[in-house]
């Protein structure tokens, strides 16, 4: 047994949830691993490089929501992931990358891709161009399309991480598939204690909300996904962006019940009824009172706040057991596009 306290920039001694560690398991069966959570210091990075690299599954923060990496390259290591996290079906992967040569490698780079990663990497803003079929990630993480998704997380563990490998990272949010996304480390255990190898703690992720997703493979960019770079500030560089087409499964992640907490999710509530929890944002509705609990995402309505709030605040509410989550009115301009979004997911039938 390695008992392993280290402090890591976040100040926090590691906390060591299960003894380690013997080979890394890489089948995705039903086998319980043994998961360790450490302080992301450099030696736990150096330690979670090379969980990596012999194909095992390691969380690690971004400035988004916590991800849960696998190497990119290796469809055993991406079919433990798919299981781990039990998505229903092979929805494709982000690919994580250090550096702009690599994500070259990975796909075209046609103009528009080139001046959005250039404006906003590294930062949360995955783009989608046409894949190179050879290089960097197998079809099982791309899902068969010809297209991959890329990303340059600006979180320093995650860049840390991705210099220290020489591979491309997939990592979708590091939570059971249809959860609510991570922020911090102790969301990643309560989700997948016993099914991944490693969790690097970093301390809560700051941007709370995923990245937006830029299609650049066709000629008009599409918003695939609205994330943490407003919309807005895409459009200075692009223009308009086309909407992507409803009937269609651009980016099938983005299933209408998605982000679900067990609460049924009351949208727009301008008063609270008996008995349900309050996600309030600016001052509080009429009935506030009535709330059994009530988190503010932002009492002075700053959207940014919200969005590092949202998922937090979601799963806290969702622990009190209340039935229904009221949630007040959010304006959907800015970052607030994003948040409606994901609310409207959380709220869909399912
Ligand atoms: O902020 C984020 O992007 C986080 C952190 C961990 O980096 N990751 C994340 O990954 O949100 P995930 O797997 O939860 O969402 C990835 C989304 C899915 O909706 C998927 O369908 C879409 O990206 N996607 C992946 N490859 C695609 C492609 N080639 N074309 C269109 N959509 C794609
Ligand atoms: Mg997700």
């Amino acid at each position: 047994m390695r008992f392993r306290a280290r402090r890591g920039h976040t100040g926090r001694p590691a906390i060591t949830v299960a003894k380690v560690a013997g080979p890394v398991n890489v089948s995705g069966d039903k086998e319980k691993k043994q998961t360790r959570i450490l302080a992301a210091d450099v030696a736990a990075i150096a330690d979670a490089a090379a969980v990596l690299r012999a194909g095992g599954l390691v969380a690690f923060p971004t400035e988004t929501v916590y991800g849960l990496g696998a190497r990119a390259d290796d469809p055993r290591a991406v079919a433990a992931l798919y299981a781990a996290k039990g998505r229903p079906s092979f929805n494709p992967l982000i690919a994580h990358v250090h550096g702009l040569d690599a994500a070259k490698r990975l796909g075209d780079f046609n103009a528009t891709a080139l001046s959005l990663a250039e404006a906003f990497w590294p930062g949360p803003l995955t783009i989608v161009v046409k894949a190179n079929q050879n290089e960097g990630t197998c079809e099982l993480a791309r899902a068969g399309l010809d297209t991959v998704a890329i990303r340059m997380p600006s979180h320093p563990v995650a860049r840390e991480l991705l210099a220290a490998v020489d591979f491309p990272v997939v990592a979708p949010s590091a939570n059971r598939s249809g959860h609510v996304s991570p922020t911090t480390a102790g969301h990643v255990a309560e989700d997948l204690t016993g099914k991944i190898d490693l969790i690097l703690d970093g301390g809560a992720s700051e941007g709370g909300i995923e990245s937006t997703i830029v299609d650049c493979s066709r000629e008009t960019p599409r918003l695939l996904r609205s994330g943490g770079v407003a919309r807005e500030e895409i459009e200075k560089i692009t223009g308009p962006l086309a909407a992507a087409a409803t009937d269609e499964v651009s980016a099938p992640g983005m299933m209408t019940s998605h982000y679900a907490p067990k609460a049924r999710i009351r949208l727009d509530a301008s008063d609270v009824r008996k008995g349900e929890a309050l996600l309030a944002f600016g001052a509080l509705p009429a009935g506030s009172e009535q709330a059994r609990t009530i988190r503010n995402l932002s009492a002075r309505g700053d959207l940014t706040e919200a969005a590092s709030n949202l998922y937090a605040y979601l799963r806290a509410l969702d622990a009190t057991g209340a039935g229904t989550i009221a949630v007040a009115p959010i304006p959907g301009i800015g970052l607030g596009e994003a948040i409606r979004d994901r609310l409207k997911r959380a709220a869909a039938p399912r």
